[in-house]
């Protein structure tokens, strides 16, 4: 079984794909679930999902994508797709739905098996796939993530909001542009856009309570030609993480607060695009409970200080139906396992993927087996 389930990791590394254009993916996992002779049904372009027996009432989930990334290992399972890498381990969480699948179909224990699409790209996969129907006749999800920062054996998990809420926005700052000698002809994009971002700040640090966190990163900015031009425009790009709905909606109304009025007072117009990401993560807290409880003997269960300010569409299913989502540690230092996740030498410790698939069938089993 272990070998099985590298296995299936290791092809599947060699075939990352970008969001939503997962075909070869799903092909190939329709593909092995067939071989278990479970009956594979497609939702969606590139999503999938198979019942080991019939109406289940678990579901597991893995995600599909993966990130446009040049791969910097030298492995022998090294992607095949030049510019696309499995950087973020869902080929991990496949293979490891894939094992758990296979295990839980031996034993005919029913559970539904989700191969989710789009998970690193807002919208997300996670909503359609509900839309289409998913979740119905399930009453639990459970899903793993990866995690380099924690060690291999240990697993994490939290009782409620566990991730943030991530949005996006993309803004456009329309000036006059100009010789960069007489910048008084101008209305300069540049500086208005760096007043901008600076002022941003301000809504995280004066305008936020200090109990409620959140994020504000701009991550990319675009203006300009020449030393001495001043630019028509400029573009930037940014992320917004925060942990409750209405500090969500209040950063949001702030956000376009502070980018118009300053550009306005400077003369200059500003073309804001938000979008709204996924929301918070909440685990529900006597699931928590069932994965410390199963992780026994497998991993030493650690609850989480404080959420991560990372985003999941995972979050999506635990608005439906009960659930939890965990860290499943796979930092190795002796083997050099360190880099972070979608880093270009990002690598999974695959000792853990049995042990992370037995997990599963566990956190099925625990529901099924009280079933009348
Ligand atoms: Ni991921």
């Amino acid at each position: 079984m272990k070998d099985r389930i590298i296995n299936w990791r290791r092809e599947l590394h060699q075939i990352p794909e970008p969001s939503g254009k997962e075909f070869r993916t799903k092909e190939y996992i329709m593909g092995q679930l067939k071989n278990m002779g479970l009956s594979p049904v497609e939702v969606g372009e590139t999503g999938v999902y198979a019942d080991t027996g019939k109406n289940p009432k678990v579901a597991l989930r893995a995600d599909m994508d993966a990130l446009p990334i040049d791969e910097e290992n030298d492995i022998p399972y090294r992607s095949t797709h030049p510019g696309m890498m499995h950087a973020c381990g869902h080929d991990a969480h496949m293979a490891m739905v894939l094992g758990a699948g296979y295990m839980l179909a031996e034993e005919k224990i029913p559970a539904r098996l989700i191969f989710q699409p789009s998970e690193e790209t807002i919208p997300g996969g996670a909503k359609k796939l509900i839309e289409l129907g998913v979740l119905d006749g399930i009453e639990r999800i459970f899903g793993l993530h990866v995690d380099p920062t924690l060690e291999r054996g240990k697993i994490a998990s939290r009782k409620g909001v566990m991730m943030a809420c991530s949005d996006e926005f993309e803004v456009e700052i329309k000036g006059k542009g100009g010789h960069g000698a007489y910048p008084h002809k101008t209305r300069d994009p540049i500086f208005i856009s760096s007043l901008i971002i600076t002022s941003l700040q301000g809504i995280v640090s004066r305008n936020v309570s200090p109990f409620s966190p959140v994020v504000i990163s701009i991550g990319k900015i675009e203006g300009g030609n020449a030393f001495n031009i001043i630019p028509e425009r400029v573009k930037f790009y940014g992320t917004v993480r925060t942990l409750k709905p209405d500090v969500k909606e209040f950063v949001k109304e702030r956000i376009f607060g502070v980018i118009n009025g300053i550009a306005g007072t400077h003369g200059a117009e500003a073309r804001i695009e938000y979008r709204d990401g996924y929301p918070a993560l909440v685990n529900h807290p006597d699931e928590v409970r069932t994965i410390e409880e199963e992780s026994r003997g497998l991993f030493e269960y650690v609850e989480m200080e404080h959420p991560s300010m990372g985003g999941e569409d995972f979050s999506y299913y635990l608005e439906h139906v009960k659930g939890a989502f965990a860290f499943l540690g796979i930092r190795n230092e002796e083997k050099g396992i360190v880099y972070p996740l979608h880093s270009p030498r990002f690598e999974v410790d695959e000792e853990v993927l049995l042990p992370g698939a037995v997990l599963l069938t566990r956190l099925v089993r625990r529901y099924e087996d009280k079933k009348d």
